[in-house]
């Protein structure tokens, strides 16, 4: 762990620890994100950085003094290096910082960064799963668009999935039009082979499914995709596709099965599912230099 409150990165577990009085654990004043270590490598770590920058500067949080983005991308790497894990996630906070419990940040001595490393195993593929319509209300768009440590809804939202036996929940937002997950982003195959998500404007910008939208590019020129467009998609019409996926570091690009019930195309994995599957990995796994950083063990 990486903790800018002690300046330093720690190995020992005992000492991988919070200030009580940072806002980030009372008030929930912290921003953060996660970027994948695959065989060694930071898999996308500058559009996670830069996501955690623009959180951070929707939520008013300031880097630490002294800190830019270069530090902090120094700093996320050495902090993998030190944790010789070459599989797993690496998850980062800016926080408003430690000194007081009043509600606004004003008595914190300074914004503080936190990175922790966690050990996972190498990415593979998950099998086709269930999705239900998640009846906790989703955050407005001012939020959803942030990644703040507010995830109580995403919390209650996945476990109401789990109560139902199904992986997740679907948020609609409050126009009745499919959203996201609660950690992850949502697309569809079209009758049509369409490849077709939500605009992001009121849920966050994965920058998985970002890349996705990069990649299935390749689908298109071979001809087994039409297109790739983001639009307004109702429950229905989702419903209807021939594939449905979820998106996400987590996820990465996992086949939903059924939705509330009701079977998904042909209740298979589909092959455009696999396909884009395949794409993920291939690029995680020997993609270009600018999607791929190598951690200097
Ligand atoms: C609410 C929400 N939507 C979507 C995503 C997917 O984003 P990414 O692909 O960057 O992991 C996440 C990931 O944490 C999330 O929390």
């Amino acid at each position: 762990m990486y903790s800018s409150v002690f300046g330093g990165i720690t190995t020992d577990p005992a000492a991988m620890v919070i200030p009580i009085d940072d806002h980030m654990v009372h008030r929930g004043h912290g921003v953060f994100d996660t970027a994948a270590i695959v065989d060694g490598y930071l898999y996308e770590l500058d559009e996670h950085l830069d996501r955690i920058l623009r959180s951070a500067s929707m939520a008013k949080i300031n880097l630490p003094i002294t800190y830019d983005r270069e530090m902090i991308r120094r700093i996320l790497i050495r902090t993998v290096s030190a944790s010789k894990c070459r599989n797993g996630s690496l998850r980062y906070w800016l926080s408003a910082g430690p000194g007081d419990f009043q509600l606004s940040s004003s008595g914190c001595y300074q914004s503080a960064l936190y990175a922790v490393v966690i050990q996972g195993k190498p990415p593979s593929r998950s099998k086709g799963i269930k999705v239900v319509t998640s009846s906790v209300p989703m955050k407005p768009p001012q939020f959803a668009i942030m990644k703040s440590v507010n995830y109580l809804p995403n919390v209650l939202s996945k476990m109401e999935a789990e109560e139902k036996g199904a992986y997740a929940s679907i948020w609609l937002d409050d126009d009745g039009f499919i959203a996201e997950g609660p950690n992850m982003n949502v697309a569809f195959i079209s009758s049509d082979k369409e490849f077709i998500m939500p605009y992001f404007d009121k849920i966050l910008s994965g920058c998985t499914a970002k890349r996705i939208i990069n990649l299935a590019e390749r689908l298109v020129k071979e001809g087994r995709l039409q297109s790739i467009s983001c639009e307004n998609i109702t429950m229905e019409k989702g419903k209807k596709a021939d594939e449905m996926m979820l998106i996400g570091s987590g996820v990465l690009v996992c086949p939903v099965l059924q939705w509330d019930g009701q079977i998904i195309g042909d209740g298979k994995e589909g092959p455009l599912v696999q396909a884009l599957f395949n794409l993920l990995i291939e690029d995680m796994k020997s993609g270009p230099q600018t999607v791929r950083i190598p951690v200097p063990y």
